[in-house]
């Protein structure tokens, strides 16, 4: 405007007042402006808060790492915040020598620090057979990343003397009222899997397992166990009610398969998502979220006509193993109906199913493990919606 625009033009308050002191917040906190970002329930999804999830806002988040406070929760028995002196650890099981670990025991061994991804095996579990749920915070919300610090799963299991000939599976239990217990291939916790107590550089959240997780790269959550207390080695599956009863994926014949515990390759687009609104036709940046629990990031495609046309996003820095990979591609609307798709491809080729070849294998009536390409619908007012393409 030929006024020119006062909130550039015109001193704001406060460039002409006294800041806040140093150490106001002696633990910083988000901007009051910021506030409407948060974890939410998914309104009837479960009975009681305790036995629930809190969805982390993808929607809000940048590049690869997810902030503390807004990390998804997922519990069994409600969360509980454990001193830390109190709090033991043990290794039991088919080993040379039994033995129980303080907090100081463990944080004085080797210890290292790794970015992954964490996602619940029923992650858009809503959204099988159609369109559920509005946002991407609901549909894909049951996803983390974060830097881990711990130590090594092997060298616990070296310390111990593990019987690594005969000893096929560990069993990690965790030390809530749920007494979460799953079983992980011995395979997987001599690969990468770490038993940690730092999240992002500080120690993790009480709702994250405070003050000892595990942490099973690629594994989808559920193994991931909270605030642990034990690991048995052993040389068969335990079959606990985690990988029996629930965790278990519904096939077309009626049967149940187990202990598919990897999550398979999937990406989805943050921005512009599901109940956001285009402020009218040009340029935007399309910006999304790609991962696989099988290794890194090869290819992300997006398509702006419902998967008839795609072209490759850029990739951002760092493309890491079993991480978040951010990617980017510009797109000028204009200001026709669009529908928005984004297909991971990763390191070993594989590529992320449409939904109709998702339900050619596994049927329509699963929970876990969905990793379809999701479409979200521009519509000409700008409006964008969760829609179901096969
Ligand atoms: N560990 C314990 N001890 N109790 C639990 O309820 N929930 C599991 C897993 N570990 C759970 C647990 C599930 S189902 C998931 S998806 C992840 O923790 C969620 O981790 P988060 O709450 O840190 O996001």
């Amino acid at each position: 405007p030929a006024a020119g625009d006062p909130m550039i033009l015109q001193p704001r308050p406060w460039s002409t007042m006294l800041g806040h002191p140093v150490a106001f917040h002696p633990y910083g906190v988000p901007s009051k402006y910021e506030a409407n970002l948060q974890r939410r329930q998914s309104p009837g999804l479960t009975q009681t808060a305790q036995a629930s999830v809190a969805f982390a806002p993808l929607q809000g988040f940048f590049g690869i790492i997810t902030p503390n406070g807004l990390h998804f929760e997922r519990h069994h028995q409600g969360w509980v915040d454990i001193d830390p002196d109190q709090h033991r650890f043990m290794i039991n099981g088919m080993v040379k020598e039994s033995k129980v670990y303080t907090m100081d025991d463990l944080m004085r061994m080797p210890s290292v620090s790794r970015i992954h991804f964490i996602e619940c095996g029923a992650n858009s579990g809503m959204e099988w057979g159609n369109a559920a749920v509005p946002t991407v915070q609901y549909t894909h919300g049951m996803l983390s990343c974060c830097e881990y610090t711990g130590v090594p799963l092997k060298v616990l299991l070296d310390d111990c003397g593990a019987d690594l000939k005969n000893g096929k599976y560990i069993l990690a239990e965790g030390n809530d009222g749920s007494s979460t217990t799953r079983t992980i291939s011995m395979e997987a916790a001599l690969d990468d899997a770490i038993v940690a107590w730092g999240m992002n550089g500080e120690m993790l959240r009480p709702e994250n397992g405070y003050p000892l997780r595990l942490v099973v790269p690629g594994v989808q959550g559920v193994s991931w166990v909270k605030w642990l207390r034990r690991i048995e080695v052993g040389d068969q599956r335990w079959n606990a009610m985690n990988e029996t009863s629930a965790y278990v994926d519904l096939m077309p014949d009626g049967m149940l398969r187990q202990y598919t515990s990897i999550q398979e390759c999937k990406s989805v687009i943050t921005s512009p998502s599901g109940g956001q609104v285009l402020m009218g036709k040009g340029y935007y940046n399309v910006s999304g979220l790609a991962w696989s629990g099988r290794g890194k990031i090869k290819q992300v495609d997006v398509s702006f006509d419902g998967g008839r046309n795609w072209k490759t996003a850029r990739l951002e820095t760092p493309v890491l193993d079993k991480c978040l990979t951010r990617f980017n591609i510009d797109w000028v609307w204009d200001g026709s109906p669009a529908i928005l798709q984004s297909r991971a491809t990763d390191s070993t080729g594989f590529v992320q199913p449409r939904y109709g070849q998702l339900h050619a294998v596994r049927g329509t009536r699963s929970t876990y493990h969905n990793n379809a390409i999701q479409s979200w619908q521009v519509a000409d007012t700008g409006e964008v919606f969760n829609v179901h393409v096969e």
